[in-house]
């Protein structure tokens, strides 16, 4: 697949009613869609993994929002990279902002995350991004290209082929503005440099960089067509199948 787009369903669908109500919307909407140009990626709460799966939606592959680096043991409340495998994840969203802010996740844990994605068979999503303080403030570079590195410093090669960057620039998130097609070329830029400095230039062109950061029908143009990203991670919107599905043909078609 060339293109990307992961919906992070975040903490949604509260009930079995809710989830029902959303897989059978989202049946409806990809009915007869072939989306041969764009992957689909869902990422629901954890509990609702196994019923997604089940779901057979498609064409989807199934994520997660995140995971703990340890395989198995005494850490309660927290999730294994072998459960996500082992009940059909493909993918897993790691260090996202929200994380990082309200979970203190450090660059170092999210290192240990990305390690323990790759070593278990999953490919992880590493999200990055500065706030707005740190953009207002000329940071935004520094900021990226320390959780770009850090994230994936010592990874072999061969990894880069299954990894996904989602620049989300925190102001963005859950917000009504988003950055400028330009902004967002800037920091694709500044991210396939720091990747050639760390896999070279053939691997580098693997990983795809996508953008998340209040996508909708209206701005996925702008935040992802022109700045020309290999896709989009959609919060809010995804939670309505309608206009996930409208966002990713949007990026199917182009
Ligand atoms: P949003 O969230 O689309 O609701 O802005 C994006 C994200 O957090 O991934």
């Amino acid at each position: 697949m060339e293109k990307l787009v992961v919906a992070n369903l975040k903490m949604n669908l509260l009930s079995l009613v809710e989830r029902e109500q959303y897989l059978k919307a989202f049946k409806k909407e990809i009915k007869g869609k072939k989306m041969s140009k764009a992957g689909m990626v869902l990422c629901p709460p954890f509990v609702h993994l196994e019923a997604f799966q089940k779901a057979r939606l498609g064409e989807t592959a199934l994520g997660a929002q995140d995971m703990f680096w340890e395989r198995s043991g005494s850490f309660t409340g927290e999730i294994s990279p072998a459960m996500l495998k082992n009940f059909g994840c493909e993918f897993v969203v790691v260090g996202h902002s929200e994380r990082r802010r309200y979970f203190s996740e450090s660059d170092e844990e999210v290192k240990m995350k990305i390690a323990a994605a790759f070593k278990i068979g999953l490919k992880p999503i590493l999200c990055v991004g500065e706030t707005r303080v740190e953009r207002n403030s000329g940071q935004a570079a520094r900021v990226i290209g320390r959780q770009v590195k850090s994230a994936l410093i010592d990874l072999s090669r061969a990894k880069a082929e299954n990894l996904t960057i989602a620049y989300e620039p925190v102001w963005a998130i859950g917000a009504d503005v988003t950055p400028t097609a330009h902004e967002i070329m800037e920091v694709k830029v500044l991210v396939r440099k720091i990747l050639v400095e760390i896999f070279g230039k053939k691997y580098a062109n693997m990983v795809k960089i996508i953008y998340g950061g209040n996508v909708t029908p209206q701005t996925t143009k702008e935040t992802c067509l022109e700045p020309g990203l290999d896709g989009a991670l959609v919060g809010r919107a995804s939670l309505a199948p309608h206009e996930f599905i409208k966002i990713v043909e949007i990026i199917n078609n182009n």
